[in-house]
Parts: structure tokens; C-alpha cells; sequence
């Protein structure tokens, strides 16, 4: 790749992310609908459309988000902020992932807000997944080189990343802030643990191993829980799965 070669993929990356959270959102959004708001860089251009037909359609919805992120996003851009106290049953929830496979399944939490996450898509009647064609792969770990994130309660940490690695392989590494200034913190105050991993087909299998490890907290595996995809491209196809 040339130098000047990169900002048009960035651009082309951009416009199939944007293309699937329009499509989505025009397809799936309804009057009356309470919202899981998803976190990261795909679902802000969902945000954007659901505000833009709130106020075209006179749409009545109210959104929860999945994490401070989402929370701003959906206060700068004019929507109802809701909360699981007051709508503990959500219709539809919409969330990017770091990668889909075949059967659905997702990695998630590659900006760390897999726990909120996980629990707003697992009170949903309907978990969709937008993203950039990159995301759609066979079997999870062919894009997203840098392994599942997991969160953890700070003490047990060094452990749980023992454990880890004795009980499945591959290695739990420590989400360390840029610079290695410090661990990543999560909106929880928790920490993040990267476990790459190999040669692994068993999903809920590895999920329930992991869960089972005193003092973490949630895992970015998504097993089972998508209804369906939206992936889009540059040219602003979509396809669905
Ligand atoms: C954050 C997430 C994001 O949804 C995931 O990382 C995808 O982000 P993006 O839309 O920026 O590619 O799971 O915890």
C-alpha cells in the first residue's frame, strides 16, 4: 500500500460502517421502542439516524445506553436517556462488534465496554450487530488479531490470567493505556485482559470456563445472542446474515 493510500481505505472503512448502521436502523427502528445503544465507532452513525427519524418522523423511543459513551452519544444528539430501572425490558438492542462469525457469534469489548454491553443485549428481545464488511469472518480470531477481552476485578488479576492460560492455552495479557501509562480502567473500574487464543472451535465452552474463574466479571464472547448482521461496505452495499 502506497502512502497516500491509506486515509481512502480509512474512508472506505468509515462509509461501510456508516452504510450498515443506516440500513439497520431504517429496517429496524420503530415508534414506541425501547433502545440499547451499543458503544464504540459504528454505532455513533446509528445514533445519528435514529435522531435524524425521531425528529423527521416524530418517533418516540427511549434509549439505554451500554456505557459513558453511549450515554453522551445519546444526550448530545437529543434522544431520551432511559435506564434498566425504569425499562428493565428492552425491544431492540444495536451494538458493533470486533468480529461475527458464521453462526453469529461475536467478539466484542475491543473499547471495553463488554459487560454493559452483554447485559443490555441479554435484556433485549432482539440483539443486532452493525459493522464494516472487516467484521464478517468464518470462524472468530481471522480479523481481530488481539484476542478476547475479558473484564476483571482489579485484585485477582494476575490469577485469572494464570488460569487462563493453564486451563485453555494462548495468553491473558493486561489492557495497558496508551503509552503503558496504566492499566485501562473500564466504566465498572475494572481491568481488561486481552486472551489470545488458538485453535478454538468450542465457544461455550471456553465462555463457561472463563466465567467460572473467580473475579472476572464478563467475558466479550457473544455466543448465541445476535439475531442478524449488518455488514456494509464502501460503496454502501449491505449485506445481512
Ligand atoms: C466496545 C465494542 C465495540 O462495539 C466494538 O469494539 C466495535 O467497535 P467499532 O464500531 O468502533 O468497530 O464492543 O466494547
Amino acid at each position: 500500500m502506497g502512502k497516500h493510500d491509506e486515509p481512502i481505505v480509512l474512508e472506505g472503512i468509515e462509509a461501510g460502517k456508516k452504510a450498515a448502521a443506516i440500513e439497520a436502523v431504517n429496517a429496524l427502528i420503530k415508534d414506541g421502542q425501547v433502545i440499547g445503544i451499543g458503544s464504540g465507532s459504528t454505532i455513533v452513525y446509528a445514533v445519528e439516524r435514529i435522531a435524524e427519524r425521531v425528529a423527521a418522523e416524530k418517533l418516540s423511543v427511549q434509549c439505554i445506553p451500554t456505557s459513558f459513551q453511549a450515554r453522551k452519544l445519546i444526550h448530545d444528539n437529543g434522544l431520551i436517556l432511559e435506564s434498566l430501572e425504569n425499562c428493565p425490558v428492552i425491544d431492540i438492542a444495536l451494538d458493533g462488534a470486533d468480529e461475527v462469525d458464521a453462526e453469529l457469534n461475536c467478539i466484542k469489548g475491543g473499547g471495553g465496554c463488554l459487560t454493559q454491553e452483554k447485559i443490555i443485549a441479554s435484556n433485549a428481545k432482539d440483539f443486532f450487530i452493525i459493522g464494516d464488511t472487516r467484521k464478517k469472518v468464518e470462524s472468530l480470531g481471522t480479523h481481530w488479531k488481539k484476542g478476547v477481552p475479558i473484564e476483571v476485578i482489579p485484585m485477582a488479576y494476575r490469577p485469572i490470567q494464570l488460569q487462563i492460560e493453564k486451563k485453555l492455552g494462548g495468553s491473558a495479557e493486561l489492557r495497558m493505556a496508551h503509552r503503558k501509562a496504566g492499566p485501562v480502567v473500564t466504566d465498572n473500574g475494572n481491568l481488561l485482559l486481552d486472551w489470545k487464543f488458538q485453535n478454538i472451535t468450542d465457544w461455550d465452552y471456553v465462555n463457561g470456563v472463563i466465567k467460572m474463574i473467580p473475579g472476572v466479571v464478563e467475558t466479550g464472547l457473544f455466543i448465541h445472542m445476535a439475531k442478524a448482521a449488518y455488514f456494509g461496505t464502501a460503496d454502501g452495499s449491505v449485506s445481512i446474515r
